[in-house]
């Protein structure tokens, strides 16, 4: 039986398609490549085309013996999405309908969803847990939470039946530094503060001091992608056994806020790291910790890289390794 990564080419999906493999998993990814990388696959089967395509996915799901599928295709950049909300709809509400209706006619009833913590907004309460209210402040968030409803709605009708893994902040690389973070722009934290040290910006904004927090910088949970990958394979598993459909948060339940993170990629880089305080950056909560204890005993999950060094020490070893990402 092999599974189906959608969007397996860009980062989390990469990491994951890694992980599957190195697992005995037969996988075959579809990507459009709009923003993964083919380096990025290191091998595995690939169609390259879009979720849009219904007669490609007809010949893939035609072709193999795909029992499950994990679904990453997605456009994920929350500004993006304030200011162009339609092409989240089309991309991720859209792509993930062609998807839906052809596993329903082609009969393959497990999928995986990527998912996130945009889906609750501006948490009532830290640590967050699945069941609290989902209330999306941006088009991401209401996209990926439309899509959760509509997996729901086709388990009932269909026995469709979904995990959905909402995620904290993806972070690290490959320990083995085969592959790691790629994207144009960069707009993540951690990335960027290492674009700083190796010297290819001259510093970093920190997006406002002012949040209720220690030292007045965001928190964040932030969660090595191959523990993200881990649950992915896990969630697979547990399809594969005949569970039912569930959400599940993957956080490491410790929060760092903008300046600890600094902090690590200084200690851990030993470069000069310039940074300036700007105002807020529009629609940035000021702490997202998730509960993750739901993930750990009913998915057996265990992160192997809780620790925000191993997470900044293997980005910083792909980053090195590979000055201009994947160099396409
Ligand atoms: N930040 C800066 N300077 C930068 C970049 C980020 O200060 O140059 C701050 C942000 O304001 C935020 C923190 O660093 O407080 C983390 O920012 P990221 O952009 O790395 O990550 P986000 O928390 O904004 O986003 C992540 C995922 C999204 C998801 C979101 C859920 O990348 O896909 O969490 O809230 F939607």
């Amino acid at each position: 039986m092999s599974i189906l990564v959608t969007g397996g080419a860009g980062y989390i999906g990469s990491h994951t398609v890694l992980y599957l493999r190195e697992h005995g998993e037969d996988v075959i990814v579809l990507d459009n490549l709009s923003k993964g990388h083919k380096d990025a696959l290191q091998g595995a089967a690939f169609y390259e085309g879009s979720l849009h395509d219904e007669e490609l996915l007809d010949e893939v799901f035609g072709k193999h013996s795909i029992d499950s599928v994990i679904h990453f295709a997605a456009s994920s950049l929350v500004g993006e999405s304030v200011t162009d909300p339609l092409s989240y709809y089309e991309n991720n509400v859209m792509g993930t309908y062609h998807l839906v209706k052809k596993m329903v006619e082609h009969d393959v009833k497990h999928i995986v969803f990527s998912s996130t913590a945009a889906t609750y907004g501006e948490p009532k309460s830290i640590p967050i847990k699945e069941d609290d209210p989902t209330i999306p402040t941006n088009p991401y968030g209401e996209t990926k939470l439309a899509i959760e409803k509509m997996l729901k709605w086709n388990d009932q009708a269909y026995g469709l039946k979904s995990v959905c893994l909402r995620y904290f902040n993806a972070a690290g690389a490959d320990p083995e530094g085969r592959i790691g973070e790629d994207h144009d722009p960069e707009t993540h934290l951690i990335p960027i503060v290492l674009q700083v040290a190796l010297g290819q910006r001259e510093s970093l904004k920190i997006f406002g001091n002012d949040y209720p927090t220690d030292d007045g910088t965001c928190v964040r949970d932030y969660i090595h992608v191959m523990d993200l990958a881990q649950a992915h394979y896990l969630a697979v598993q547990k399809l594969r056994n005949g569970s039912k459909s569930a959400v599940y948060n993957l956080g490491n339940e410790e929060g760092f806020s903008v300046k600890q993170v600094i902090g690590t990629c200084r200690e851990i880089t030993n470069r000069t790291i310039d940074a300036e305080l700007t105002p807020r950056r529009p629609g940035d909560p000021a702490v997202l910790i998730a509960s993750s204890d739901k993930a750990k005993e009913e998915l057996n999950w265990s992160p192997v890289y809780p620790d925000l060094k191993s997470m900044v020490s293997h980005a910083w070893g792909w980053h090195c390794g590979h000055e201009s990402g994947f160099g396409e």
